[in-house]
């Protein structure tokens, strides 16, 4: 998976560095023999087990944003803290590390103390002072990362793995989420900004996933065709040339809002007062003639600040100036639809107005205001808490329009694994991208039963029988087991995760296919049977080889030690570790393989701390 979790490493930085703050009145607070590795299992057993210590820290992918911070933070009680320590106890000691160079350590008679701040950059480890219930704890933990463990059977029109906990579009690598599309851009491997499927097929996944977890949302309607009349009266003229009224569309059959004013965005244009504080989301159905633009005041609850977001029509897709940010909408002058998360959009926006600016939160932001300018009509208006399956859908409907002949996504940017060794010139395919959209678009078919979400999900199945050297995405190991590549480089890489990704996609559509035989309504028989077969083969391979990604202490994120010689392992830090692990429980509520089991099961205790027996 080539998505983002520097998120939580930094906010793991973050809390190290408070901490290191601490540690010079603190000084010494862990105790550890280095030499001894039993020293581990031990502290290993009696602290470690507890995953309620870091909530929301914990959580796999970039999703922090909407979460509290360490809940406990906010409630530290005022009360007088014991830091009474019997110094006089303590000696200084110097430690001497491998012979090599020394640390000042603390002794108390038998016992030395080393100081966590060494210890955490020497074994990678993660600590932090906490306090709660009248307490200070030092909370130490192996990893920072958290699995999910499945509720139940893996279901191909469910929840996708832990997709609900994802959040994909707040990222620092998505640029922001296009106007015209309203899918996100990356800038992962190309800081111009790009469309990249995987990004957007996980963007759909992620939204599909808390449409089936989250609370119903609040939807607010400024726009009812019973009660339209009283709605138009709501809004304000700027001046009397400018009109708006109550029409009957003929294409929606139904009572709109026509209006037309100036269309110069310093106008104040027709405007509706509002004052909604959760509902953060706008959708509406929106037809312009000529030059119109809609735009959403937003207000800073606390600086009393207020930011404009305008959508325009225009092929730009983010500017900013003043308090305003632009969304290009491209040409809208037929009705569509616009959806539009304003916290995501002002987000995306301050730091192009301001490079230093803050990030928002969502609790501090109400909508104020609606204007319209230019001419047009606007339809079924909604602020919402959420809009999960209309975002959804614009992914799905992203996927479908941007399939090339080869029922690929190519991805326009240079990716490179080992610098002139494993490389990728734009165009590659990847079998991650594919499997993600797979998964994506047959959960769009299950929705709607729309014939063209079936034939884009079987058609991305068509690269999986093309080789990495002729722009396919299939890898051989040992001229034997067959490897759908996420990064398809010669030679062939063998990214985990991104090959259980499209094991997972591969199964989706078998279910959509109806299993081996097919129904016929989506799938040829003989489509089924390669897809069946596609799914099967990768499964095999995936059990044979997963022992290789092995590393005795975790895993490892390809098997670059294997194919390029006297190549040292790409290990897996612990997020891309707790994917492979979250992935391979997914795989075992469909697959009773020991094989799956037993790796998921002795990965986990890599994440406390655990190693594999030495000899
Ligand atoms: C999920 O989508 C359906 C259909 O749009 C909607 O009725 C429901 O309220 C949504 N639920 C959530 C939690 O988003
Ligand atoms: C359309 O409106 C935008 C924003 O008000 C303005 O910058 C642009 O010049 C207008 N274009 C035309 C053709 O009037």
């Amino acid at each position: 998976m080539a998505d983002d979790q520097h998120l939580i490493r930094r906010m793991c930085r973050v809390t190290t560095m408070r901490f290191n703050v601490k540690l010079l009145l603190c000084v010494i607070i862990i105790a550890a023999c280095l030499m001894s590795l039993s020293w581990w299992a031990k502290c290993g057993e009696s602290q470690l087990g507890d995953s309620r210590l870091y909530p929301d820290r914990a959580e796999e992918s970039g999703n922090h944003a909407n979460y509290p911070q360490d809940p406990r933070d906010a409630r530290v009680p005022k009360l007088r803290l014991n830091h009474e320590t019997n110094a006089e106890s303590y000696s200084n000691i110097e430690c001497l590390i491998n012979d090599e160079y020394t640390v000042s350590c603390r002794r108390e008679g038998k016992e030395v103390y080393v100081p966590f701040s060494f210890l955490e950059k020497y074994f990678e480890v993660y600590g932090k002072i906490a306090v709660y219930d009248g307490l200070e704890r030092f909370e130490w933990q192996h990893s920072y990362s958290k699995v999910y463990i499945p509720k139940g059977k893996y279901e191909p029109r469910g929840i996708f793995m832990s997709f609900e906990n994802y959040n994909v579009e707040i990222r620092d690598r998505v640029k922001c989420v296009s106007g015209k599309e309203g899918v996100p851009i990356t800038t992962q491997w190309g800081p111009q900004g790009y469309f990249y499927a995987i990004q957007i097929a996980q963007y759909g996944l992620s939204h599909y996933s808390k449409n089936i977890t989250d609370k119903s949302p609040v939807v607010v309607s400024y726009m009812d065709s019973a009660s339209i009349d009283s709605a138009a009266r709501q809004w304000k003229l700027p001046d009397k040339s400018s009109k708006l009224s109550t029409v009957r569309d003929e294409e929606l059959k139904r009572s709109v809002l026509e209006f037309h004013t100036s269309d110069t965005l310093t106008s104040p244009g027709v405007m509706l007062r509002l004052d909604r504080a959760n509902e953060l989301v706008l959708s509406t159905l929106v037809s312009f003639t000529g030059n119109g633009s809609l735009a959403v005041s937003v207000q800073m609850r606390d600086t009393k600040d207020i930011y404009t977001l305008h959508y325009v029509q225009s092929d730009t897709v983010i500017s900013a100036r003043g308090r305003a940010v632009y969304y290009g909408v491209g040409a809208r002058t037929r009705w569509s639809r616009l959806t539009r998360d304003l916290f995501i959009d002002l987000q995306k926006g301050l730091p192009l107005i301001d490079r230093f600016s803050r990030k928002v939160k969502l609790k501090n932001l109400k909508v104020v205001a609606v204007f319209l300018r230019g001419g047009g009509r606007v339809a079924d208006l909604t602020l919402s808490t959420t809009e999960h399956l209309r975002l959804f859908f614009l992914a799905a409907d992203w996927l479908v329009a941007n399939q090339d002949e080869n029922g690929g996504w190519p991805i326009d940017v240079t990716r490179t694994l080992i610098p002139g060794v494993m490389e990728l010139a734009p165009g590659w395919y990847s079998a991650m991208a594919q499997g993600q959209a797979m998964s994506a678009l047959t959960r769009a078919y299950w929705k709607t039963r729309e014939p063209r979400y079936a034939a884009a999900a079987l058609a991305a199945a068509d690269i999986f029988s093309v080789p990495s050297e002729r722009r396919g995405v299939v890898a051989t190991y040992m001229d034997k087991y067959r490897w759908y590549e996420e990064y398809p480089t010669t030679p062939s890489s063998f990214v985990l995760n991104g090959f259980i990704y499209s094991l997972i996609g591969l199964y989706d559509l078998g279910a959509m296919c109806g299993g081996s035989s097919g129904d016929g309504a989506v799938c040829t028989a003989a489509q089924a049977a390669r897809v069946a077969r596609l799914y099967r083969d990768g499964m095999v391979s995936l059990k044979a080889m997963l022992p290789l990604f092995d590393m005795g202490s975790g895993s490892s994120y390809d098997l670059r030690h294997v194919v390029v010689p006297g190549s040292a392992p790409n290990l897996a830090r612990w997020d891309y570790h707790t994917t492979h692990i979250n992935q391979l429980l997914l795989l075992t509520t469909i697959d009773d393989s020991p094989v799956l089991k037993n790796v998921a099961a002795r990965w986990m205790e890599y994440m406390k701390g655990k190693r594999a027996k030495h000899n």
